[in-house]
């Protein structure tokens, strides 16, 4: 196979191609977007490579673990074998760190890892090597933005976890555009995820996210990979969020928190007590709701501030909930009897979380009501349940482990549809209200 190259123009917000020079893209709509960039062409290999599905070799499912039980139960419980995973996130957030701790979990257990890095030297990263007293002689890095040349040496050492910081610092040399541009990081990362396949070895990824929180260069990269792990947080609390947007292999709803220490990243072990930790109990407006991310229920605080409207028609703002399902749920109180037409409404989840499932309905209104009505909701409460468009309180799945969340962190009272009564019967220390209609809750929480 021999490769041609042939000259096009790439739109470097979204990677589409056009064989002559656009002001305007015609598929993402960005100005001034278009590069001329060099892209390799493959000649189509004459023979068939297709065998009978019973002689394709098995795959196996046996998972890596990376020493980092959160970041393994995001991936969907470890590394597969030959996945490509993209780890996204802001500069200076972490992604270093955390795939620098990956290197020395795997070496630990499992083999050869390889750390290659076009982003610093190999004495920058031994210097945050020993920060984190990373010292496994099975972790080897390599300091190089020679796509080819990464994958000559992972031919050579035959690691069991290879390591790219970042897809935007390497660059393949047959193509003349700089390394971050999108045949470059397309093809570098094509070229990585051909090595992954081959030899079955996971490959990890970092990639650099822009201020507008997309993941630098092409669109296209995030599905030319089989995961993509997001690391957020803000600059100036320690904690950081670990979360799936994809993943080939696993669900996209599993979180891990995490902390920035001297020592690197460290897992929050008790992730519901540190989401609650900042809350003031006892201010009209503000529910604790337990909700499901992934396997696992968590709580966290919803905020609601209800206040009179300024001209014009008054502002819905949800942040870290579902817009749609907050104005659902006004238009129920409307048909219950708490008219916020008029009014101006945000609502809110704390903590960076995104909390989109209906089980989180029964909080969105007790702190919309609270607020509204200026008084705090009963002492050490919990809601969860769905709101359906009748005003009925809908069951919702795993009602025993968010009850069970609750009583684990020292709530008293928990709030939740009447047809999940039945599953917290295993908790004698709890009040337990069940609740059928959201009429009777807004009389039951916080009468007029
Ligand atoms: P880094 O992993 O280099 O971020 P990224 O690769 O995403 O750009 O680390 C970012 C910050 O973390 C850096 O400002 C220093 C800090 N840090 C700690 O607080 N503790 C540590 O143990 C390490 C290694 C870094
Ligand atoms: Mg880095």
């Amino acid at each position: 196979m021999r490769a041609r190259l042939t000259t096009v123009f790439a739109c470097q917000s979204c990677g589409a191609v056009s064989p002559k020079w656009l002001g305007r893209c015609p598929d993402c709509g960005e100005w001034n977007s278009y590069v001329e960039e060099t892209v390799s062409e493959r000649a189509v290999p004459a023979a068939a490579f297709a065998a009978p599905i019973a002689e394709a070799p098995l795959a196996t499912d046996a998972r890596l673990p990376t020493g980092l039980p959160g970041l393994d139960r995001v991936l969907g419980g470890g590394l597969v074998p030959g996945a490509v995973v993209l780890l996204g996130g802001e500069p200076g957030i972490g992604k270093s760190t955390l795939l620098l701790q990956v290197g020395r979990g795997v070496a630990a257990r499992a083999g050869e890892v390889l750390y290659a890095t076009g982003e610093e030297s190999p004495g920058q990263v031994r210097l945050r090597g020993e920060r984190l007293a990373v010292r496994e002689s099975r972790l080897r890095v390599m300091a190089e933005t020679d796509v080819a040349r990464i994958v000559a040496e992972a031919e050579a050492c035959s690691p069991v976890l290879v390591i790219v910081d970042s897809i935007q610092a390497v660059r393949e040399p047959s193509l003349t555009s700089s390394a971050g541009t999108v045949s470059q990081v397309r093809e570098s990362a094509s070229v990585l995820q051909r090595y992954a396949k081959v030899r079955g070895v996971p490959v990890i990824l970092i990639g650099h996210v822009t201020k507008d929180g997309n993941l630098a260069g092409p669109k296209s990269l995030e599905h030319l990979v089989d995961a993509v792990i997001s690391i957020e947080g803000e600059k100036s609390s320690s904690r950081r969020i670990l979360r799936g947007t994809k993943n080939r292999f696993g669900s996209v709803d599993e979180l891990a928190l995490y902390e920035m220490t001297g020592e690197g990243l460290a897992e929050i072990p008790n992730a519901s007590a540190a989401l609650l930790a900042e809350r003031r109990a006892g201010l009209p407006g503000s529910a604790v709701t337990a909700a499901r991310e992934g396997t696992r229920s968590l709580l966290v605080e919803i905020q609601a501030l209800v206040g009179p409207s300024a001209a014009g028609s008054p502002r819905r703002v949800g942040i870290g909930l579902d817009g749609a399902r907050l104005a659902l749920l006004l238009a129920v109180l409307e048909g219950a009897g708490l008219p916020l037409a008029s009014r101006e409404v945000f609502a809110s989840c704390t903590g960076g979380l995104e909390v989109t499932e209906p089980g989180a309905d029964l909080a969105i209104v007790a702190a919309l009501v609270s607020s509204a009505r200026g008084r705090p909701l009963p002492e050490g409460s919990v809601f969860f349940g769905e709101v359906g468009l009748l005003g009925e309180i809908r069951r919702v799945p795993a009602a025993a482990s968010r009850v069970k969340e609750a009583a684990a962190l020292g709530f008293t009272r928990v709030f939740l549809p009447a047809g999940n009564a039945g599953d917290a019967a295993g908790f004698p220390d709890l009040r337990i209200e069940p609740i059928d209609r959201v009429a009777d809750f807004l009389r039951e929480i916080c009468p007029d």
